[in-house]
């Protein structure tokens, strides 16, 4: 088992980078989950510490050793690919063994193993067929049991549940887990799903356009996010984010709403040029009021505009008369509302975050 460390990695494709100056350290047995929008980079520095891509700029060590020159199959590291490429003629029990038998192991030891890996992935009726005869979901626990079996020093994941159906994902998820709790393997985790990278991660890097955007536990990001792209990425619904302008210690928004802020955010606020800003505020962070409060101090009157029923709550797209404000907020599975009824609501002051408006940048 190794720690791996990055240091200012590029990757450059022609001259377009497909990842940036790109620095961190996941100590060894630590789960670190690379999450962001489809083609920030993620397949791409994952395959650079796997040594699928070459290092354009940059030093990568596995353990404490410079890796940049040593060649994929003597990294010790196993990758499962978004793909999940197995080998085709061979049977799913011979897809396990692979990397066992190419370490000339005993047999014994990669026939029990084998039955090992496939029994906590449920795949152990499969061991005889060939992958063609496999559903998409089976396949893709074919490939993390073949990486699994072979326990190399660092695991390299690129979004290896992405086919599995909601139920199957869930349980595997539960699975990776608590498997990485046993065997401890250090280990990077790519998706674009944030509900996979706050379940799963010790510490989040979410990556946006090739460059890191922040490093932290799943609960430190989504307390502090640093911009306006995690603060919009992690969190579902996604955190609301409103064109606001700063007056007299309040957010003006929309046409002629506007909140009161508090003494921090008012100080923060203070610096500003041209007193415009970006105001964030997390859908659960928003109540509706039961009265139908007039156009009171601290609330802001909107309409229902579509509602979704999420089971356990409601969502409200709700946007403000006369503007292009669109927000949305949750509310309990059995509120009784329809499009273009009237709602206050109010913001939780403490819950605020604020942002610039050039840079998205949190103030
Ligand atoms: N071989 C290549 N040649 C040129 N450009 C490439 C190559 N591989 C990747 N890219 C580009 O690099 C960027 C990052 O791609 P990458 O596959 O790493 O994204 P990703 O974050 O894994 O996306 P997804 O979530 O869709 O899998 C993309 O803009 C992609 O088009
Ligand atoms: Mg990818």
């Amino acid at each position: 088992m190794a720690q791996v460390s990055l240091q200012k990695i590029t990757r450059q494709f022609g001259n377009v980078s497909a990842v940036e100056n790109v620095t961190f350290e996941v100590p060894d047995r630590a789960f670190w989950v690379l999450v962001g929008p489809s083609g920030c980079g993620k397949s791409t520095l994952l395959r650079t510490i796997a040594g699928l891509e070459t290092i354009t700029r940059g030093e990568l060590y596995i353990g404490n050793k410079l890796v940049n020159d040593v060649p994929a199959r003597q990294r010790d590291v196993a990758m499962v690919f978004q793909n999940y490429a197995l080998y085709p003629h061979l049977s799913v029990a011979d897809n396990l063994a692979f990397g066992l038998k190419m370490r000339r192991e005993n047999r014994s030891q990669i026939a029990s193993r084998v039955r090992e890996v496939a029994r906590s992935l449920d795949i152990e009726h499969l061991l005889l067929r060939k992958p063609k005869q496999l559903s998409g979901g089976q396949q893709q626990r074919v490939a993390l049991g073949r990486a699994i079996a072979r326990q190399p020093q660092v695991f390299l994941l690129d979004e290896p549940l992405s086919n599995l159906d909601t139920q199957l994902r869930d349980d595997t998820r539960a699975e990776l887990k608590q498997l990485h709790q046993r065997v401890g393997i250090t280990t990077i985790y790519v998706t674009h799903d944030q509900v996979e990278a706050m379940t799963l991660a010790d510490r989040i890097v979410v990556l946006n356009n090739g460059r890191v955007q922040q490093i932290g536990t799943p609960q430190a990001i989504y307390a502090n996010p640093l911009n306006m792209m995690v603060a919009g990425f992690l969190g579902n619904p996604p955190m609301n984010i409103l064109p606001a302008t700063y007056d007299d210690g309040r957010a003006i928004l929309g046409k002629n709403q506007s909140i009161p802020l508090n003494s921090t955010l008012k100080h923060r606020l203070q610096q500003i040029q041209g007193k415009k800003f970006e105001l964030g505020i997390r859908p659960e962070h928003i109540t509706l009021e039961r009265s139908q409060l007039e156009d009171g101090d601290n609330c802001l009157i909107l309409e229902v505009d579509l509602l979704e029923p999420l089971g356990r709550e409601t969502l409200i797209k709700a946007i403000a008369p006369e503007s292009n404000l669109r927000l949305n907020l949750l509310t309990d599975a059995y509120w009784q509302g329809k499009k273009g009824d009237r709602l206050t609501v109010r913001f939780d002051p403490e819950k605020l975050f604020i942002f610039d408006s050039n840079s998205g940048m949190a103030l």
